[in-house]
């Protein structure tokens, strides 16, 4: 269905629910100052994703160049969490959300107060240690884990690409890139967050990256009711009990603020 008064009838379907999901991407992070990565001008309309991959990270110290640039160009910015990441911290402190599963490695939804946020792609807060030769897809480091900030101290000394302190294997973002398997229990994580949601509010993803778009797919099937608040269409539109297309801070916000109050919205 596609909605008519966005904010009413989003407010009207979270005020029947007390089990919320929220199932986010990158959209939702637009508004901090960060580029989401497919639309004009999103990170893979600039780079593209083929140099990314885990096995090309492995290979190449050219390409782990970039990417810590990628990451301090990404840091740069130094993005706070947005109303509509708060917005979804408050329905969950208010007992109406059971958490987030997010594709976004931004970890603006901890910073916006979020606590239980399932991160199907890891986090760029931390690096890991994947060790000196990793088998193709899967990081086989030694444990060792630091702040993003450890890494760019070592690139700011000149050490361009970060050796793990511990075992000298090569150092990476805790995220998962192409090419990559996710972590062990981020999916399950994930299933079960969403296998206990009495409705599924997917916010600012194309839903267009499997494993991740199955699961609000999966629920959907399964009968949940799912809502997606999206700037465009997604090929899960046809999946959905509403479609809201607008932009997530200016809808979720009041449509929260409203069933929090208890108040019809319109
Ligand atoms: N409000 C609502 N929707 C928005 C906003 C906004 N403020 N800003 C952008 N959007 C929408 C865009 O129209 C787009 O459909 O959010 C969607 C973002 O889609 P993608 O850029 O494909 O991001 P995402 O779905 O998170 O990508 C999934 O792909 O590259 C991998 O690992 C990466 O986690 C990422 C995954």
């Amino acid at each position: 269905m596609r909605d008519r008064r966005p904010v009413g009838d989003l407010a009207a379907l979270l005020g029947r629910c007390s089990a919320v999901a929220a199932f986010t991407g990158a959209g939702i992070s637009t508004e901090s100052g960060i580029p989401d990565f497919r639309s004009p001008g999103g990170v893979w309309t600039r780079y593209d994703p083929r140099d990314f991959t885990f096995s090309k990270y492995v290979g190449s110290r050219d390409v782990r160049l970039r990417a810590w640039a990628m990451r301090r160009e990404f840091w740069a910015t130094e993005p706070r969490p947005n109303a509509a990441h708060l917005a979804l911290a408050r329905l969950e402190a208010a007992g109406r959300s059971i958490g987030v599963v997010t594709q976004n490695i931004d970890g603006l939804h901890q910073a916006a107060g979020s606590a239980t946020v399932a991160e199907l792609h890891g986090t760029s807060r931390e690096v890991m240690c994947i060790g000196a030769a990793p088998r193709v897809g899967t990081p086989d480091g030694c444990g060792f884990r630091a702040s993003t900030r450890w890494a760019f101290d070592r690139i700011d000394g000149g050490e361009g690409d970060p050796a793990c302190p511990s075992c000298g294997g090569l150092v990476k973002s805790a995220t998962v890139s192409f090419g990559q398997n996710l972590f062990p229990g981020a999916l399950e994580a994930a299933v079960d967050l969403l296998a206990r949601a009495d409705l599924v509010l997917a916010i600012g993803s194309s839903l267009q990256v499997h494993p991740a778009a199955g699961l609000p797919a999966a629920a959907a099937r399964r009968g949940v009711p799912l809502v997606i608040l999206n700037d465009e269409p997604t090929p899960l539109d046809v999946l959905a009990t509403l479609v809201v297309r607008g932009r997530a801070g200016a809808v979720l916000p009041p449509a929260v603020d409203g069933v929090l109050a208890g108040r019809p919205v319109a």
